[in-house]
């Protein structure tokens, strides 16, 4: 990717971004000179995150094969970021190829990337919407338009809720897209965590991102597990990234992170 500015008015290569940051943990190349320096900060800190962000997308893969394989054939992903490969419709359409999937992040760059990829790909569409405004993001028309809210929908939050402060309260947003959806509906999530991570090491990884274009808000096994108030946790519960029914993808490094997924009641 260049380093020239998305459009005339919006400079988006002179703050690191939180997405494209990711994309570069993942070895992408849809990231900026901004984003790969405040990169290489967060792995001089934590040098395993390449290793943690694929230990992610694994489980990604994981849990939404596990929702497709229960009947569910609607996926509704928010903070998307960059569909890269092994991205949730080609993963649930090797199980179920009529399968819908919606997916939503607030970063433009992101967005005007996934709609490029995803343009002649049936059966998904591409939103830009804020999980802070849980209402206007079920709303929206192309949302409306693919999903039926009236049969279950798996709601993935991978690795997007550690981005939203206490302040903007995420536990109401979670709850405001599980009202909306039908019992059967699933959740699946991961959360970063820095539970027994020295404090003078963690505030150095939360002092890079308070630069970006996110805060950085690791939070505790409790603090994640109020997410899914109203589902019903499937085994092993809400667990260390790796321990989340591992397949045959080959084990990776400890994420930092805490995932799982519920069934709504
Ligand atoms: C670390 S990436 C995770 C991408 C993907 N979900 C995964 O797990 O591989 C976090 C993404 O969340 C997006 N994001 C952060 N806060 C958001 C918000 N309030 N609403 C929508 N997207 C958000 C970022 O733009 C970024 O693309």
């Amino acid at each position: 990717m260049s380093d020239q500015p998305a459009s005339d008015t919006t400079d988006v290569t002179a703050q690191p971004n939180v997405a494209r940051m990711y994309d570069y943990f993942l070895g992408g190349s849809h990231n900026f000179a901004v984003d790969r320096a405040a990169a290489q900060r967060v792995l001089e800190i934590f040098p395993e995150t390449g290793a943690a962000a694929q230990t992610n997308r694994h489980f990604l893969r994981r849990a939404v094969r596990f929702a497709a394989e229960r009947g569910v054939r609607q996926f509704l992903d928010i903070g998307a970021g960059l569909p890269t490969q092994g991205t949730v419709h080609e993963v649930v359409r090797a199980v179920a190829p009529d399968s819908r999937v919606v997916y939503v992040d607030y970063d433009e760059v992101a967005v005007a990337y996934a709609r490029e990829l995803l343009v002649d790909v049936p059966g998904t569409a591409v939103v830009r919407g804020d999980l802070r405004r849980p209402d206007d993001l079920l709303d929206h028309p192309a949302v409306r338009g693919t999903l039926d809210l009236d049969r279950p929908v798996a709601v993935l939050l991978l690795a997007v809720l550690h981005f939203v402060s206490d302040d903007d309260d995420p536990w109401d947003a979670v709850a405001r897209l599980r009202d909306a959806t039908v019992p059967g509906s699933h959740l699946a999530l991961s959360h970063l965590t820095l539970d027994g991570i020295p404090p003078e090491l963690a505030e150095r990884g939360k002092a890079i991102y308070r630069n970006s274009s996110a805060p950085l808000v690791p939070r505790t096994h409790a603090e994640t597990l109020r997410f899914f108030a109203g589902y019903d946790l499937v085994d092993p519960g809400l667990v260390e990234t790796t321990q989340w029914r591992p397949d045959t993808e080959p084990d990776l490094v400890d994420s930092h992170g805490y995932a799982g997924v519920g069934v709504r009641r």
